[in-house]
C-alpha cells in the first residue's frame, strides 16, 4: 500500500484537486485496461466532484460505475446515494445505461441485495466464487464517527471477512455496503474529506494504533494506493506527506 495526505486550503480547492486525481486514475486505466471500473461513496461531500465529473468529455462507454454503498432506500428515496450521483452527474451524460450498476434495495430484505449485489458484481468481473473483483477507483468518505462506506463503528459488518457485500447499520437502518476485503483490493481508494467535525476521527483515523471497531477506516489498507484528500478545516491537526 501507497498512502498520500494531501491537505487543500478550502472545500473548492479539495473537489478540484479531486477531479484531476479522479480523471488521471480513469484515463490510466483506459490506456491500460480498456476501461475503469469506479465505485461511488455517497454522502454530500463528493457531489461537487460528481457534478464536475460531468462536465467532462470522457470516453463514457468506458467507464463502469458501481456504488461502495447504499441506503436501504427506494432508488427514488433523497436519501438514495444512487439517486444523488445521478442527477448530479449520471443523467446529465451519455454513459450507457448497461455501464451503471446500482446496489438493488426493491427485494425488501437487505441480506437478499447484499447477495445480489455480490453475485453482480462476480458475473461483471467473470469471476469464480472466492475471488474479489479488483476496482481502479473506490471513492470514499468518512463520518464524524470514523465509518467509512456503511461500515459503522462496532457493528457486525466490520467483522465480515468472506464476503464482498454485506449488510451495514446505521442507528438501525439498513444499508448495503462493501466489504473492507473488497475495498482493499483496489488499484485506488481516494477518501475525500471536508469539515471541521470530521477533525476528530482523522486524528483516531491517522493515529500509530487505534481501535478499528471504533473507527472503521482503519481498516481500509488497500492494495494499491490510498489517497486521502482532505480540506484544512478537516485535516489542520494532521502533517500531509
Ligand atoms: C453514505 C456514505 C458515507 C459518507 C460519510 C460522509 O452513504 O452516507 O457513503 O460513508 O461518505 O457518511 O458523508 P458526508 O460526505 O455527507 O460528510
Amino acid at each position: 500500500m501507497k498512502k498520500l495526505v494531501e491537505i487543500l486550503p478550502d472545500k473548492q480547492a479539495l473537489i478540484e484537486r479531486s477531479l484531476t486525481l479522479v480523471l488521471e486514475k480513469m484515463q490510466s486505466a483506459i490506456q491500460e485496461r480498456g476501461q475503469c471500473t469506479l465505485a461511488l461513496s455517497g454522502g454530500s461531500t463528493p457531489k461537487p466532484l460528481y457534478e464536475a465529473l460531468a462536465e467532462q468529455p470522457l470516453p463514457w462507454e468506458k467507464i463502469q460505475v458501481f456504488w461502495g454503498d447504499e441506503r436501504y432506500v427506494p432508488s427514488d428515496h433523497p436519501e438514495s446515494n444512487q439517486r444523488m450521483a445521478r442527477q448530479a452527474w449520471l443523467d446529465r451524460v451519455s454513459i450507457p445505461a448497461a455501464n451503471i450498476h446500482p446496489m438493488p434495495t426493491s427485494a425488501g430484505d437487505p441480506a437478499r441485495d447484499a447477495q445480489n449485489y455480490e453475485t453482480e458484481l462476480q458475473q461483471w468481473f467473470k469471476l469464480h466464487s472466492g475471488e474479489v473483483p479488483v476496482f481502479d477507483i473506490v471513492l470514499l468518505g468518512i463520518g464524524d464517527d470514523g465509518h467509512t462506506a456503511s461500515l459503522f463503528p462496532r457493528t457486525e459488518a466490520l467483522k465480515v471477512s468472506d464476503r464482498l457485500v454485506t449488510v451495514g447499520n446505521k442507528d438501525g437502518q439498513p444499508r448495503l455496503t462493501f466489504t473492507a476485503r473488497l475495498i482493499n483490493q483496489a488499484r485506488c481508494v481516494i477518501f475525500l474529506v471536508a469539515g471541521e467535525s470530521k477533525r476528530p476521527a482523522l486524528k483516531q483515523i491517522f493515529a500509530p494504533s487505534g481501535d478499528e471497531m471504533t473507527y472503521p477506516a482503519r481498516l481500509v489498507q488497500p492494495k494499491g494506493e490510498l489517497w486521502w484528500l482532505l480540506d484544512k478545516a478537516a485535516g489542520a491537526e494532521l502533517n500531509s506527506t
